[in-house]
């Protein structure tokens, strides 16, 4: 649980931590790849620990290196599991990267379905069409997705689906085309920079991919893929969040390490929303293409009609950041996610530290108030919980936050981040609520005792 003591504005430098959502699909690589896979700047969240059980299952051995932050190195030493779990893919959904790469290397794979989540629907459809095209034999038994293919043959894939691309989808085949012998066209391609990312990882490793960032990418499968050293991308929506926190608390706030180019969007909508950002070109490390952004509260946030949707739009990840943003905004403003339609689960616990926010259609409405006043919440998603940290940082009083698990999951220190920015966020146990069940055997066992 966190306690947050809200009210005051958040001032300073902070550096971005590479990205989840890069990393993830990268590690879930070393299974095709015939060598040592040296990463840097892997983000210490728990989805990446999760994945790393997971790929440690599958004769993946992983271990991280100090000389640099984030170091990782992975390195398959057996080629005979081919099984991923449901225990440790119910924790992860992002545990279905390990698909495509696992059948590309190992000719079959049995995955667990991965498990929904409170921001929607999760098909994996898209994920198994793909597959199917390059030649996998596919069925789904037993809460199972079981493939098998001798050889993969490359194939003209599309990866539409009724919401845009499928990042984790266009993933999975991209690194499974990167095997299969003859060339994949992939249209409808996901051009997130995680995507990219993968794919500048995957053409280290000796693949032979071009078009990345575009919806047409093009793979000519090669038969072995030695090892790489790679670094992460900056995560763009933790930088998103920092920014986002600066805009919320009336303060000032630099994130460095960060890359402007994942977020322009973002920052358009943020100087339209009021907010000062500043994006100095010079003071970046050129080499590795990372800047620093400054966001400085400029007087009340304006109103505005905010869509999330696919790269290059402002991303569904920080749709329910800039919610809590809007909470406290000058008017009434709207939001839509054209990814994950009814991503509005945080809406009601914004509600409880004061928020005005209805649902009309696929928008959710939301009527500005000028404070919002601390209260107890509960967090029910990764994102959902960074809405809520946000929201009670610019709360009035104390705000209490169950459920931070959520958090860990995508989010390095982000605690110890804001709090060296003047937050005031104490994590603690969480305190049963009176009367839950966990309150009572904590009684029983406290009367016991
Ligand atoms: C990735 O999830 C991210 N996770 C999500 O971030 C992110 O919200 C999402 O992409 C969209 O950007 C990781 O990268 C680990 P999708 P993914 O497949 O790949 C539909 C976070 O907070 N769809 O791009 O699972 C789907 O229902 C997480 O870090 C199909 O219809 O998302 C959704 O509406 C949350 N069929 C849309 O497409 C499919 O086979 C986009 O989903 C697959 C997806």
């Amino acid at each position: 649980m966190f306690v947050i003591s809200g009210g005051r504005p958040l001032c300073g430098v902070v550096s971005a931590s590479g990205s989840k959502n890069a990393a993830l699909p990268i590690m879930a690589a070393s299974l095709v790849c015939s060598g040592q896979l040296r990463l840097s700047r892997v983000p210490d969240v728990v989805d990446v620990h999760s994945l790393r059980k997971l790929l440690a299952t599958l004769g993946v051995r992983s271990t991280i290196t100090a000389d640099e932050p984030g170091g990782m190195t992975l390195e398959a030493t057996s080629q005979k599991h081919h099984v991923a779990g449901y225990e440790l893919v119910r924790k992860m959904r992002a545990g279905i990267c390990v698909l495509g790469p696992l059948l590309a290397s190992r000719g079959h794979a049995r995955v667990s379905l991965p498990g929904g989540c409170n921001i929607g629907h999760r098909p994996i459809d898209l994920h198994l069409r793909g597959l199917s095209a390059l030649g996998a034999d596919l069925r789904v038994e037993n809460g199972y997705v079981v493939a098998e293919a001798d050889r993969l043959r490359g194939a003209e894939v599309n990866l539409a689906g009724p919401h845009g691309s499928t990042v984790t989808g266009t993933c999975n085949i991209m690194t499974a085309a990167a095997l299969a012998s003859g060339r994949t066209v992939i249209t409808s391609a996901a051009c997130e920079p995680e995507v990219i990312d993968l794919g500048h990882c995957l053409n280290r490793m000796g693949g032979n991919i071009s078009g990345l960032g575009t919806p047409v990418i093009e793979i000519d499968g090669v038969d072995q893929l030695a090892g790489a050293t790679h670094e992460v991308i900056p995560d763009r929506i933790e930088t998103g969040t920092l920014l986002i926190a600066a805009a919320i608390t009336g303060g000032d706030v630099t994130v460095l390490d960060a890359r402007a180019d994942h977020l322009v969007q973002t920052t358009n909508l943020l100087q339209h929303l009021g907010v000062c950002v500043q994006l100095p070109s010079s003071s970046g490390d050129a080499h590795r293409g990372t800047c620093e952004i400054r966001a400085r509260a400029n007087g009340r946030i304006r109103a505005a009609h905010v869509v999330a949707g696919p790269y290059p739009g402002v991303p569904t990840d920080l749709q329910a950041q800039l919610m809590a943003l809007l909470c406290i905004a000058h008017g009434s403003s709207t939001v839509v996610d054209r990814v994950f339609p009814d991503r509005f689960l945080h809406a009601a616990e914004l509600m409880r530290l004061g928020a005005r926010i209805h649902r009309r259609g696929d928008s959710a409405v939301i009527d500005g108030v000028a404070r919002l006043g601390g209260a107890n919440v509960m967090a029910g998603d990764l994102r959902a919980s960074a809405a809520l940290v946000l929201a009670g940082l610019a709360a009035e009083g104390h705000t209490e936050i169950r459920r931070i698990y959520h958090l860990d999951r995508g989010y390095e220190q982000l605690e110890t981040k804001l709090n060296g920015l003047g937050a005031r966020i104490t994590r603690t146990d969480d305190t049963p609520e009176p009367g839950s069940p966990h309150w009572r055997r904590q009684r029983r066992t406290a009367s016991t005792t």
